[in-house]
């Protein structure tokens, strides 16, 4: 069976005292409880050792937005996929459209990112989806095969059953314009008919498949009741703990 998954993406908000709130806020508001689907929140690099200390023992796991795609050495400004590792985080959100455009990742970048992700230990959350001249011109189902064929469907059937894929498209994210339900499910759907034939069916069923882009307490149960909808990659509303919590309670 495959697991619900509710990421928080918090991008380059709250400096370090503030996250530390926050995740305090959240690991209060859900109270010791086991919700109805893995709760993750992807913080900047500098917060992850400390929130991972905060929440270790409760239901929340911790992410990094990004790794670096070599392994270690003179790579001034780089966090490696070790070091993320090392600081209790799980998870390592990967290839989001943020880092692809303004930062230039490309899919072999990304392939970098992924094996070290995968070496260490860490489960990416790997992040696709168009632009809105794509979507426009109703080309988005072969640019989202783009991305994943020159990335994650090049791995090992070993490797692609331990990672999670958030499709967002862009036009979407922080936005306040949402897909629509049958949007997310449509596209959803269809990644997921992808993977079953690039691993078969048993894969495709078991892939941890979460829809991003102006997700929020609103309309994430009507999201989250779709049968390809697996959870959401939050940005904005992850930085509100009682929103936040919203969302997790959608399930
Ligand atoms: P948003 O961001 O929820 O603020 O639209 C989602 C994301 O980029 O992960």
């Amino acid at each position: 069976m495959r697991k619900n998954i509710v990421a928080g993406n918090w991008k380059m908000n709250k400096n370090l005292q503030e996250g530390i709130v926050l995740a305090n806020e959240l690991k209060e508001l859900l109270n010791g409880a086991t919700p109805n689907c893995e709760v993750v929140i992807g913080t900047p690099f500098i917060h992850l050792a400390a929130v991972a200390e905060l929440v270790k023992g409760s239901a929340i796991k911790v992410a990094a937005q990004n790794c670096g795609d070599k392994e270690s050495g003179a790579y001034t400004g780089e966090v490696s996929a070790a070091m993320v590792k090392s600081t209790g985080a799980e998870f390592v959100i990967l290839g989001h459209s943020e880092r692809r455009e303004y930062y230039g990742e490309t899919s072999a970048t990304l392939n970098a990112k992924l094996a070290l992700a995968f070496a260490n230990g860490l489960t990416p959350i790997y992040c696709c989806g168009e632009p809105l001249a794509i979507r426009e011109a109703n080309a988005q189902n072969d640019f989202v095969k783009r991305q994943l064929d020159e990335t994650i469907f090049a791995l090992s059937a070993d490797d692609f059953k331990k990672l999670a894929i958030a499709y967002e498209p862009i036009w979407a994210i922080g936005t306040g314009v949402t897909a629509s339900t049958e949007q997310a499910q449509e596209m959803l759907a269809y990644i997921r008919s992808l993977i079953a034939d690039k691993f078969g069916k048993e894969i495709a069923e078991n892939t941890s498949i979460l829809y991003g882009g102006s997700c929020n307490a609103k309309n994430a149960p009507e999201l989250f009741a779709q049968p390809d909808i697996d959870g959401g990659l939050i940005g904005g509303a992850s930085l509100k703990s009682a929103d936040f919590k919203a969302i997790i309670d959608a399930f």
